[in-house]
């Protein structure tokens, strides 16, 4: 007899997805039946472990008798909706907020999804002008410096103007990458953490994520489980090892492998996947989908695995 409770069923809809008639459980989204049937939706504020939150509008399709494009991430399906993915209307509003967010940020870290996504939309952020560059981090400290000296640049963004923010030894926020998803956020609150380290800061161009007052990580209520870093789109919330090894040119995901194992400080079992490069674990992240943690962990599973690493000779 299985322990874990069983859902009571769900009452099934039909519904027309390019003309194709689908047939999706109540309370799956627009993005859950386009899955089914194989097409392929972009999304940058979406993820499967954490709640909707409509921030970026890159997923959009359309609903036949709705004036506006619907969000295909969080707009549940319909019983008779007629929803369209490939037409003229939904691919250039995608193209669009491509090209916005790739313009107004470094989006180079982004996921391999997204640069197909780019290309496969033909989306040219460059039209709108170029991203701050990321290596340009001493120009941004004095841009920074000069708007908070009552020099303001109002063609900058406050998010994408800061300089790299390196307040601790686990992991670095470069808020030149970030496109302002609200992924962190509802990691640090409701959704897995429930410590509300971080919020959005401002409004308009002034928005940006924040510590309570700015204050730096470790005198925030941060407690460093790094939840954020696991579901960033960007690359803008990074570990120090990661970011090191970048800065030096020897971060390469071509040599890492993967290895799942499950973590060895308590007893909850969380499963932890390994990155390794060089015989040497260099991130660690956990499965979206496994029950336990639904990608999240906490300090000691994400950020305690340097002991593997204390090697015979280091402790001489
Ligand atoms: S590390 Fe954890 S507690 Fe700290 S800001 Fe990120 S999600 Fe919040
Ligand atoms: S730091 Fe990353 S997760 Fe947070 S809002 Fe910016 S891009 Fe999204
Ligand atoms: S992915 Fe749907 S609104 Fe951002």
């Amino acid at each position: 007899m299985s322990a874990v409770p069983v859902a009571p069923p769900r009452r099934l809809l039909d519904a027309e997805v390019d003309g194709v008639v689908v047939r999706v459980p109540e309370g799956a989204t627009i993005l859950d039946a386009c899955r089914d049937q194989g097409i392929d939706t972009p999304t940058m504020c979406y993820a499967d472990n954490l709640t909707p939150i409509n921030a970026c509008r890159v997923c959009v399709v359309e609903v036949e008798g709705a004036r506006t494009l619907v969000p295909a991430c969080s707009r549940t399906v319909e019983a008779g909706m007629k929803i369209r993915t490939d037409t003229d209307r939904v691919r250039h509003s995608r193209r669009l907020v491509m090209e916005l967010l790739g313009s107004s940020v470094d989006t180079s870290l982004a996921s391999s999804d997204w640069h197909r996504w780019q290309d496969e939309y033909a989306a040219a952020p460059d039209r709108f002008g170029a991203p701050t560059d990321p290596m340009e981090a001493g120009e941004r400290d004095r841009r920074w410096a000069g708007h908070h000296h009552g020099s303001p640049d109002p063609s900058r963004a406050e998010t994408v103007s800061q300089p790299v923010k390196v307040d601790n030894e686990l992991y670095v926020r470069d808020y030149g990458r970030c496109v302002l998803c609200y992924k962190c956020v509802e990691a640090c609150g409701t959704d897995a953490q429930h410590t509300f380290a971080i919020a959005v800061a401002g409004r308009g161009f002034d928005a940006r994520i924040s510590t309570e007052y700015a204050v730096p990580l470790d005198v925030s209520a941060c407690v460093y489980c790094g939840n954020c870093i696991g579901v960033c789109p960007t690359g803008a919330l990074m570990f120090s090892s990661e970011h090191d090894m970048r800065a030096a040119g020897t971060w390469d995901e071509d040599r890492q492998t993967v290895t799942n194992t499950i973590c060895p400080y308590c007893g909850v079992g969380c499963e932890l996947e390994l990155h390794v490069q060089d015989n040497a674990i260099v991130k660690v992240t956990s499965p979206t989908d496994n029950d336990v943690t639904s990608g999240h962990l906490c300090i000691k599973g994400r950020f305690g695995f340097q002991y593997v690493q204390r090697r015979k000779k280091d402790r001489t």
